[in-house]
């Protein structure tokens, strides 16, 4: 099998950001995951045609037909992200989901018989409400940031109180995410249940708490999915920070609705979130 795929600039930014997230702590030994949808042409060059196929795996859900013949990125179950630039042979793949929606074809990757992250039910329902919204989306982004964890163990999972606490940590958190975040409360991970919450939250917002668990952020590329989840990750931090304090300077409503009007935000913003 070439290997010319890693000589890829998508696969490379890709390996990197792995890489970073794992030094920011925010995906401990397996902890995280991330699928990209690759546009054909980006690959093309560096995988022979894109139609020879190692192996398939099965899908444990039927694809939504927007996902089929698409090609993506993913990271492995089990696979560690301090391991993956160094190894991505092993640790992630590139499959291209079938026609009729139910296997995996492995185009490279995966090499040690391993296949992709048990979190595919979010992952593909996800990509699949994404794009249905907005055409530019590419990039679903799972991991365990520190700071919003814990914020998920303080805060009540409900997406108006878990916003206003982030839009207020720092004036531009409004300016990233004005749409908001969406909150699930505590569920069994890996299963198609918690696939389906994520990706009905998705239809308002990029990011979505997992309660007790960690965020899936979405994106047009892997600096915006990764961008939106340290954002929102450093406002948790802020949050922790003063939340227990006596705070005498706040961002007001008031500001908030400053800040919209002076970033043009009107047509983007949950103003619902704004309502006392
Ligand atoms: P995977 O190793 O299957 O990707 O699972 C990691 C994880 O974070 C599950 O939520
Ligand atoms: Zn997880």
């Amino acid at each position: 099998m070439s290997d010319q795929i890693l000589t890829s600039p998508k696969m490379e930014k890709y390996l990197n950001i792995i890489d970073n997230m794992y030094r920011l702590g925010w995906d401990e030994r397996n902890g995280g995951n991330i699928s990209v949808l690759v546009d054909e042409e980006e690959i093309e060059e560096y995988l022979e045609g894109g139609r020879h196929y190692l192996r398939d795996i099965p899908l444990p859900l039927v694809a939504d037909p927007i996902l089929r013949d698409r090609v993506f990125f993913f990271t492995g179950t089990g696979k560690y992200f301090r391991n993956t630039k160094a190894d991505p042979k092993n640790n992630v793949g590139v499959i291209r989901i079938s026609e009729d929606g139910k296997v995996a074809h492995l185009l490279w990757g995966f090499e040690d018989g391993g296949k992709f992250t048990s979190e595919i039910y979010a992952h593909l329902m996800c990509h699949a409400q994404r794009l249905k919204i907005d055409p530019h989306h590419h990039v679903v982004m799972h991991c365990h940031p520190t700071n919003l964890l814990i914020m998920s163990h303080l805060v009540p999972n409900d997406d108006k109180e878990f916003t206003l606490n982030l839009w207020r940590a720092m004036t531009e958190d409004i300016i990233v995410f004005p749409e908001g975040v969406g909150v699930l409360p505590w569920m069994l991970c890996g299963n198609n249940e918690i696939g389906v919450a994520t990706a009905e939250k998705m239809k308002k917002v990029r990011c979505v708490i997992w309660g007790l668990h960690g965020i899936y952020g979405a994106g047009s590329d892997l600096d915006e999915a990764f961008g939106l989840i340290e954002t929102a990750e450093k406002a948790a931090q802020l949050y922790l920070g003063y939340s227990s304090r006596k705070e005498i300077n706040t961002i007001t409503n008031d500001n908030l609705r400053e800040i919209i009007k002076g970033f043009h935000l009107e047509d983007v913003v949950r103003w619902e979130f704004l309502d006392e």
